[in-house]
């Protein structure tokens, strides 16, 4: 079964699947992006994603490419046509095709948009397996990291160097010594008080929707946590850490730069927020065969 992409208002098969080299996202990451995950056939958090990707569109100026609801139900049907039951959907957003120049087309063009979907993995039935190595790794990116832009060259280069080293994800770290967040997650601690603690929103960290669906469970569960940032040297004293991403979910960070974390297995914070969001998501019990 080929895989099929929707590119600006068609369904393509990916062969076919293609855009114009003067579109603005090839020439200037000038777009913004969203990755929903798929689960049991179903979108997860899909108004969070949604708040997001509009969000990300009013910050950088780009006008949406169709209604809340039209959007939604193109995400569907790409899932749905390539038999995507577990796994994510891919949307990016760009300010369209003009002829090179750095200030917006005038006149306007329209947006581009193109949307994929993947099989991925579902939510392990335990967080045991589900642990990573990390690194840790400058944080180089620009100061507007909040939003969800198409621009990810610091990401994948800190992913890269992570991957280099025997590591899942790389934990970048500003230039004062403090953690922002993963190259493509954002993370926690229980810190070495046993405080649960996430760095708060600001412009160097991307509004993530896991971990806004996992602080609605903290407080829905009454589970003490604080929006308080920390340093590489806490990270490193922490008694556990944890990563929360679409594609992630709540998922066991065991050692950074070769050292364990706390005892170097998952640890019972951990493994009491996994259960929690796998709940969330519909959990093992909820899945359909495909
Ligand atoms: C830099 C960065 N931070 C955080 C996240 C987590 O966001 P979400 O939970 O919405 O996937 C991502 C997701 O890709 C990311 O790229």
């Amino acid at each position: 079964m080929s895989r099929i992409a929707y590119v600006n208002g068609r369904y393509l098969p990916h062969r076919e699947a293609a855009v114009s080299i003067e579109d603005r996202g090839y020439q200037f990451a000038d777009g913004v992006y969203e990755v929903i995950p798929v689960l049991a056939g179903r979108l997860i958090d899909e108004g969070l994603h949604l708040d997001r990707l509009a969000r990300s569109l009013a910050e950088v100026r780009i006008a949406s490419p169709m209604s809340r609801a039209a959007l939604g139900a193109v995400l569907r049907e790409v899932a749905w046509r390539n038999r995507v039951r577990d796994g994510m959907v891919y949307l990016q957003v760009t300010r369209g095709v003009a002829r090179r120049e750095h200030p917006f087309p005038a006149p306007r063009v329209p947006p581009a948009l193109v949307v994929t979907a993947r099989r991925g993995a579902r939510v392990p039935d335990a967080p045991d397996g589900w642990g990573i190595a990390a690194i840790t790794w400058p944080d180089e990116r620009w100061a507007r990291c909040d939003i969800k832009t198409i621009g990810l060259l610091p990401n994948v280069l800190a992913r890269q160097a992570a991957r280099e080293q025997g590591a899942y994800e790389a934990v970048l770290v500003d230039g004062a010594g403090n953690v922002t967040e993963g190259a493509a997650a954002n993370i926690w601690i229980v810190d070495d008080a046993g405080v649960l603690r996430t760095r708060a929103l600001d412009p160097a960290i991307l509004p993530g929707c896991t971990r806004a669906a996992l602080i609605g469970l903290l407080q829905k569960e009454d589970i003490g946590f604080e929006e308080r940032g920390f340093s590489l040297a806490e990270l490193r004293a922490a008694r556990e850490a944890f990563l929360t991403s679409a594609t992630s979910f709540v998922r066991p960070v065991l050692r950074l730069d070769g050292a364990p974390i706390g005892d170097g297995e998952v640890g019972p914070v951990t493994r009491r927020l996994f259960a929690l969001f796998a709940a969330h998501v519909g959990g093992k019990s909820n899945h359909a065969d495909p």
